[in-house]
């Protein structure tokens, strides 16, 4: 337990309140977050008060039924594939979050495992109820979704051979950039103004980088913790200036209040009894020590 605290203290930081919705460059202020969000969710109303018929469609699951969670399992400590998973084959603090979200509420959880870039997507069309994936919130999303509660925060960090010169981002201009594509990080070179080249995986990206075709990869903080620990002669530089704070949270469909809510009560639960926390502890040191 003691080392689990210790992991846990290194790298996860549970979300107390909001803070950026920007990966990169300019923040927003807690105050900014709340009105966008209230905004957003009064155009949804409106829109839903248009068209009475998509109401149904957004009704949430019932007690005894099944809640399916989107994600897209590349992307440890939070969602992987593993022999035998918390649901079905698959495993991580967001599948452990979403079981519990399903139980609390009398559902069981089914995974729809995906495309990172599908997702929003996938919840659009109502093929899923609910995308848990290591989503960090941001501008462009929360035009396109509503988002949970946050509960992780994490940043980016640049994945570096052992021997590297990089020390802050802006070591970053002569050096060729591996992103994966569709992910903050990515957002954050092209924000940046780099070149850059964008993979489909994590771990593909990181064999770019083993192998030397890569320099640098831009990567979320847990999980580029993990790939480093796998993979000898790697680190990992941090440069919290260039690379701000992200939230993760679980998205629904616009409008869809009634399974927010439900997601939100086992969240600020999960948040407040230490149950979070716990998870993220128990599955980093897991990680790490395999
Ligand atoms: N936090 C980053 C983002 O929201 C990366 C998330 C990747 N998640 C995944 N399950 N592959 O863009």
């Amino acid at each position: 337990m003691k080392k689990a605290t210790k992991a846990a203290a290194l790298v996860l930081t549970v979300v107390m309140m909001a803070a950026s919705l920007t990966a990169c460059g300019k923040s927003a202020e807690p105050g900014e977050v709340k009105d966008t969000t209230a905004a957003a969710q009064n155009e949804n109303a409106n829109a839903a008060g248009e068209q009475g018929e998509a109401d149904a469609e957004n009704a949430a699951p019932a007690a005894g039924g099944t809640l399916t969670f989107g994600t897209n399992a590349e992307f440890p400590p939070f969602e992987y594939v593993t022999s035998s998973g918390v649901i079905d084959q698959y495993d991580g603090i967001d599948m452990a979050i979403a079981k519990n979200i399903a139980e609390a509420n009398g559902m069981t959880a089914k995974v729809e495992n995906m495309e990172f870039e599908s997702l929003l997507i996938a919840l659009q069309n109502g093929q899923i109820d609910a995308a848990i994936a290591g989503m960090t919130v941001t501008e462009d999303r929360i035009e396109e979704a509503d988002f949970s509660t946050p509960y992780y925060t994490a940043t980016q960090v640049m994945i570096v051979k052992e021997d590297s010169d990089v020390a802050s981002a802006a070591d970053l201009a002569d050096k060729k950039i591996c992103v994966i594509q569709g992910y903050t990080g990515e957002i954050c070179v092209k924000d940046m103004g780099y070149p850059y080249e964008a993979f489909k995986k994590g771990t593909d990206a990181i064999m770019e980088l083993i192998n030397g075709k890569c320099d640098v990869v831009v990567l979320d903080s847990a999980t580029a913790q993990k790939y480093v620990s796998d993979n000898e002669g790697l680190k990992i530089v941090e440069d919290a200036a260039a690379f701000e704070s992200e939230e993760y949270a679980i998205a629904v469909k616009k409008g869809n209040t009634e399974l927010l809510d439900k997601i939100n009560t086992v969240i600020d639960t999960m948040l407040a009894d230490g149950t979070v926390a716990e998870l993220g502890a128990q599955y980093i040191e897991a990680i790490s020590a395999e």
